[in-house]
C-alpha cells in the first residue's frame, strides 16, 4: 500500500502531519514529532521578536481546550542552529511565518529557506490578542504577504487559513492569485473559557484560541466547503485525534491532516497511533492509496435548495418504561409523553420529523416512519 501524500508538489510520506504550536516549537519537538512518524512537521510560527508567554498558556475544561500562546519564543538565531543540525529522515519540514509587514514576511520566507524548510506556513491571523483582525479580513493586506513569501523563497507557500477566511471567497481568491496553492485549514477559533462568577472575572486574562475536538465539525466544513469551491489543495486541521478523525477529512477531500492539541493532550505517540491507524484502516478496506478515496463522500453534501425534502414521522420500536426522559424532554412539539402506566407514548400525528429522539435515546427506541 502507497502511504504517500503529494502537497504543493512535495511528496510527504505519509499525510499525518503535525500543526504549528509548542510541540514543535524547537528544533528538538520538531525531532520527536518526526521520530513519532510524522509525514511533515509545521514548526511553531516563527516571528521577527519573540513574544512573552503568559502563563498559564493552557486552559483545558473537559473536552474544550484553549491557549493564549502567541507563536514561538525562539529567536531566529535559536531556530536557525537547531534546524541546521535536525535530521528530517524522510519527513518534510515546514516552517511557519508570520510577519506584521510584507517586508519582514520576505526577509523571513528567504531565512526558513536557507535553514532547511521544505515549503512555508503563512500565518495570517492568530485568535490571542487584537492582531485576529489584521490580515483575516482584508484581501488588498493578504494578496501583499502572500506574494511577499512567494517570491522571497523558492518554497511552497501554504497558507493557515482562520475559520472566517474558509467563507470569505474574495480573500480566498486573493490568496490563491497571489501564488498560494495549499491552505491549511483551521487555526483556533477565539474562546473565552467562561466567568468565575463568585469573583467577577474571566477564567482567562485574554481572548484565546479554541481547538481541540469540540471544532473538529468546524474544520470538517471547512474542508469539504474549500475542496467544493476552490482549486486549493487542503491541509485539514481542527480536532484531529484519531485515524478515524483523518480518514473523514481525507474522504471530504483532504490532501494531508494536521495534528495539534491532541498532541498536548496524548503525547507525540498520538502522531504513531493516528498513522498506524491509517495504515491497518487503507489495509482492511483494500485502498491501495489515498487518491482511491480522497473526497469520496463529497457527493453525498449537496446544496440546501438541491435536496428534495422528504416527509418523515419517528416511530417507537420497544415499549419504554426508563425515567431517563431524554426523548419526552427534547421533544419540542410535545410528540412524546410518558402515559399513566409510566411508558414512553409517541403521537406521531404530532411528530415533525425533527430527528432528536433518533439521535439522543440511548436505548435506540426509535426509528423512521417515510410517509
Ligand atoms: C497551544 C497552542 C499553540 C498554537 N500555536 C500556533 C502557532 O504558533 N501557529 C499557528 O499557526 N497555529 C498555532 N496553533 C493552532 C494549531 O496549529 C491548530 O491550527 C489549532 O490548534 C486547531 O487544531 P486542533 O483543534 O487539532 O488543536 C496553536 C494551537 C495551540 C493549542
Ligand atoms: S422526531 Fe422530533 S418531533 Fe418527532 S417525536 Fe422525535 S423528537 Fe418529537
Ligand atoms: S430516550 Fe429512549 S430510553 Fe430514554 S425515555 Fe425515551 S425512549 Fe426511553
Amino acid at each position: 500500500m502507497n502511504m504517500t501524500a503529494e502537497l504543493g508538489g512535495l511528496v510527504l510520506r505519509n499525510p499525518v502531519m503535525v500543526a504549528a504550536g509548542p510541540w514543535s516549537g524547537s528544533a528538538e519537538g520538531v525531532r520527536k514529532c518526526i521520530e513519532a512518524g510524522a509525514g511533515a512537521v509545521v514548526t511553531e510560527t516563527i516571528a521577527m521578536e519573540t513574544y512573552p508567554i503568559l502563563h498559564p498558556y493552557l486552559h483545558a475544561q473537559g473536552t474544550q481546550f484553549f491557549n493564549v500562546k502567541l507563536y514561538s519564543h525562539q529567536y531566529l538565531e535559536q531556530w536557525e542552529n537547531g534546524l541546521a543540525a535536525l535530521d528530517k529522515d524522510g519527513a518534510r519540514l515546514i516552517c511557519s511565518i508570520w510577519g506584521e509587514t510584507a517586508s519582514e514576511v520576505r526577509y523571513l520566507a528567504a531565512c526558513v529557506e536557507r535553514m532547511g524548510a521544505d515549503a512555508i506556513e503563512l500565518s495570517l491571523s492568530a485568535p490571542v490578542g487584537s492582531r485576529y483582525r489584521s490580515y483575516s479580513t482584508y484581501p488588498e493586506r493578504t494578496a501583499k504577504i502572500v506574494e511577499a513569501a512567494v517570491k522571497a523563497a523558492d518554497l511552497p507557500v501554504f497558507v493557515k487559513l482562520p475559520y472566517e477566511a474558509c467563507f470569505f471567497p474574495e480573500m480566498l481568491q486573493a490568496i490563491y492569485d497571489a501564488g498560494a496553492k495549499v491552505v491549511t485549514a483551521i487555526e483556533c477559533l477565539k474562546g473565552l473559557s467562561g466567568v468565575d462568577l463568585e469573583n467577577k472575572q474571566t477564567f482567562m486574562p485574554t481572548f484565546g484560541g479554541y481547538s481541540s475536538e469540540n471544532i473538529r465539525p468546524i474544520s470538517l466544513a471547512a474542508t469539504a466547503m474549500l475542496k467544493q469551491y476552490t482549486p486549493f489543495q487542503i491541509c485539514s486541521c481542527g480536532g484531529i485525534s484519531t485515524a478515524r478523525h483523518a480518514l473523514e477529512s481525507i474522504m471530504l477531500g483532504a490532501s494531508a491532516t494536521q495534528l495539534a492539541s491532541a498532541i498536548h493532550i496524548g503525547g507525540y505517540e498520538v502522531i504513531g497511533h493516528v498513522l498506524h491507524g491509517l495504515e491497518d484502516w487503507m489495509e482492511q478496506h483494500d485502498h491501495a492509496g489515498f487518491s482511491e478515496i480522497r473526497g469520496a463522500a463529497l457527493s453525498s453534501l449537496r446544496p440546501f435548495e438541491d435536496i428534495r425534502p422528504r416527509p418523515v414521522r419517528a416511530k417507537l420500536l420497544k415499549p419504554c418504561a426508563m425515567d431517563c426522559n431524554i426523548c419526552r424532554l427534547g421533544c419540542i412539539y410535545d410528540a412524546i409523553t410518558r402515559q399513566e402506566d409510566g411508558s414512553i407514548a409517541l403521537n406521531q400525528k404530532a411528530c415533525a420529523g425533527c430527528g432528536y429522539c433518533l439521535a439522543r435515546c440511548p436505548e435506540k427506541k426509535f426509528a423512521w416512519d417515510w410517509i
